[in-house]
Formats: structure tokens, sequence, C-alpha cells
């Protein structure tokens, strides 16, 4: 079995949801509260382990309850956590969501111990990296250590699957060395420096891909999934479903997407499978909660057919 190692953050997230989202200044009432783990590494670490994938997981952790439940969370779900690290008096990350009644979201994040997972913390596990067959990474740990493994990564070559959310500018040498530029239309928007629309997906595929990446698959919610690399350009389509949160879809489209390329390495049914896993995922509450297992996706797929297009 391939090995995905995912580097990235953990946070628990408290998620209150609310009828609508409130404005600057507004008071919105009757909010319902709960929590689920999440962070976006951990969320892709969880979706590409319970697609079926093997993970190992680099993640620095809160000295608290929090960080305590978080572990033993990853443990449960199968993920090898022998390099996650507990930062001595610091609190877990944590993620403040609210949801509204159509699924939509607003998050602030405190990232807490993620801030601390630094590149000297990696330097000792070169062959964890080594051994890797996929690296997964998003950008809510330091850039500095995003941008030190991708170049550990290129020159032992990794393959390496970019997440850049939060959104923000990439470095030419960064996007160089990505195989997978996992992206929706705001980081799309951010390092494209165009506007999306159906007319400028063209476009704005050919100038990411000319950044670096060898391959761009842009995730556009419910319109489905882009997928642009040198020799195609093609559309798979999403699946009608009524969303209930949309938080970690694109997490769960990565995690899921990591594990099904690996296996199969084949981009249009990866990016089916894993519109598959973001479909099921939006029709529950929470980060965590919300990510699909192996039978589960297999199911859904089977109930609901759908193609991919040349565009
Ligand atoms: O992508 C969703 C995630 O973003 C949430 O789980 C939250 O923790 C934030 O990191």
């Amino acid at each position: 079995m391939k090995n995905i190692l995912v580097i990235g953050s953990t946070n628990i997230d408290i998620i209150a949801q609310v009828d609508h989202l409130p404005a600057p200044g507004e008071t919105v009432g009757d909010a319902i509260l709960s929590e689920a783990f999440g962070g976006k590494g951990a969320n892709q670490a969880i979706a590409a382990a319970r697609a079926g994938g093997k993970v190992t997981f680099f993640t620095c952790l809160g000295d608290d309850d929090k960080g305590r439940r978080a572990l033993q969370n990853l443990q449960e779900n199968h993920i090898d956590t022998r390099y996650v690290y507990t930062v001595q008096d610091h609190y877990t990350g944590t993620a403040l969501i609210f949801v509204d009644r159509k699924g939509e979201n607003i998050i602030a994040v405190a990232p807490e111990a993620n801030q601390y997972l630094s590149k000297e913390k990696m330097n000792p596990y070169l062959d964890v990296i080594k051994n890797a067959d996929l690296i997964v990474m998003q950008l809510e740990i330091p850039y500095e250590t995003v941008k030190h493994i991708t170049k550990l990564a290129s020159y032992n070559g990794k393959q390496i699957l970019l997440n850049p959310a939060p959104a923000r500018q990439l470095d030419e040498e960064v996007l160089k060395s990505v195989k997978y530029l996992i992206l929706n239309e705001t980081e799309a928007e951010m390092i494209a420096g165009r506007q999306v629309s159906e007319e400028s997906l063209p476009i704005i595929g050919q100038k990411l891909i000319e950044k670096g990446p060898e391959n761009i698959i842009l995730t556009l919610g419910k319109k489905g999934a882009y997928i642009f690399n040198n020799k195609r350009r093609t559309f798979v389509d999403s699946f009608p479903v009524t969303p209930v949160d949309t938080t970690a879809a694109g997490d769960t489209f990565c995690g899921a997407f990591a594990t099904r390329i690996l296996e199969k390495n084949d981009l249009t049914r990866a990016a089916r499978f894993a519109n598959a896993a973001a479909a099921i995922s939006v029709t529950r509450l929470g980060a965590q909660p919300s990510v699909p297992s192996l039978p589960e996706i297999e199911r859904f797929l089977m109930n609901h057919k759908i193609s991919g297009h040349e565009k």
C-alpha cells in the first residue's frame, strides 16, 4: 500500500449554527453550539485514511485536553501519529465557525500550537519524507515549513499535493515542485490574479500551469472540478446534494483525491471519487464528523452516475 504523508494543522472547531451569517456589528441570536475535530491538515489526513489510504501525519498539538482528544481521534482513525508533536505550555489550534441555514460558513482560526510546526522540527525525519509516495500540505502551518518541505521533497523526487488554503501568494520554487495543485476559486484568483468565471477557466488554468505545477484541479463547489494540465482540460461534474454545512468539503476532496490518485493514477476518476466524498461531507454538520468512509463513497458512486467532459 502506498504511503501518504500529511503535514499540516490540527484544530478544534467551535461551531455556531445560525439562521444567517452575522454582518459587521450585528448580533445573531438562537445559535446552536457544537464542537468538532477540524484543522485543514487533520481533516485531509482523516479524509485520506477513511477513503482507504495509509496515512502518516505531522502536526503540532497543544499541551491541553483538546490536544489529547485530537490525538486519540487521529489514532482511532488509523493514522500513524508517531510524529505528532505536543507543544508544551501552548493551546491546541482553535477555529470559530459560523454556519448558516444554507450551509455557508465563515471561519476565524487561532493557530496556537500550529505555529510551532517549524522546519527544524521536521529535520530529523528526512526518512519519513523519503518513504512517502505523496506529500500533502496546506497553508495553516508556517509558510517557511511548507517551502522547506517542497525543497526537500523535490530534491528527493517526491510527489507533492498542495492545497493553498488559506489563500496567499506562493513562491515560484514552491509551485514548480507541486504535482497536484488543488484549489478553490478564491485561491485560484489570488494566485492567478484573475477572476474565475466559466469563460476565464481555460485562461486561469493556463496561468496557473505556467507557474509550474504539473496538474491543476480547481474545485468549484456545486459546479464541479476543473482539471487542467499540458495535455488536457476536463470538467468533472459535481453531485447534486442539499447542503447542511460546507466546512471541510475542500479538505475531504483533497484527502479522498490523494488516496485515489495513488491507487489508480487516473485524474478524472480520482476527481470524481473526491467529488463524491465532498458531496457526502456537505450533507453533514462539522469538519471531521462529516468525512465519509470508503464504503459510503462507493455506495454513493453506485447510486449517482456522472461523467467528465472536455472543455
Ligand atoms: O477547511 C476547514 C477547516 O478550516 C476547519 O476544520 C477549521 O479548523 C479551519 O482550519
